[in-house]
């Protein structure tokens, strides 16, 4: 059913191998770190759970937790121009590091996650 989608094409094995690389990377990086749970197992989930939708497939995140309202929950967290370019740089290594999806998915998916990260931008940067 999901055929022609992004998640059709990049599959489910791959997309939680893609969110575990990526919070590996936001586990190491000093300037979003602070900002997660020490443990970042239900943060992953939720990740997974809302990418599979996102990315056209079944909407698991809608189904557990409502609406994501990304916005409002990230409000709670000052998010910078720099935090949203570090878990975008984030996110493209962990791309990089996952070879099982291809070039033009990654590419799609990147472009995508980047218009929702600078959505997320509600802080600005320290020092202006
Ligand atoms: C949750 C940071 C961008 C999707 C969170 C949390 C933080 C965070 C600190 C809370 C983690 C927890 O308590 O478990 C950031 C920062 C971003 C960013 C610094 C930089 C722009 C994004 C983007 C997406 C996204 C682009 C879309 C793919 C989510 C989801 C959750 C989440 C689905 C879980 C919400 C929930 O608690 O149900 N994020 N985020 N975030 N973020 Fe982000």
């Amino acid at each position: 059913t999901e055929g022609g989608s992004l998640y059709g094409r990049i599959g489910p094995e791959a997309l939680a191998a893609l969110v575990t690389r990526f919070y590996a990377r936001v586990a190491a990086h000093p300037d979003l770190a602070p900002l997660f749970p020490a443990d970042l197992t239900h943060t992953a989930e939720k990740q997974l759970a809302f990418l599979t939708g996102f990315t056209g497939g079944p909407p698991l995140y809608h189904q557990r937790f409502g609406h994501p309202r990304l916005r409002a929950r990230h409000l709670p967290f000052p998010i910078t121009p720099a935090r949203a370019r570090a878990w975008l740089a984030c996110m493209n290594a962990a791309l990089r590091e996952t070879p099982e999806i291809g070039e033009a998915e990654a590419r799609e998916l990147y472009a995508a996650l980047s218009r929702v990260a600078a959505h997320m931008v509600n802080t600005p940067e320290e020092g202006e």
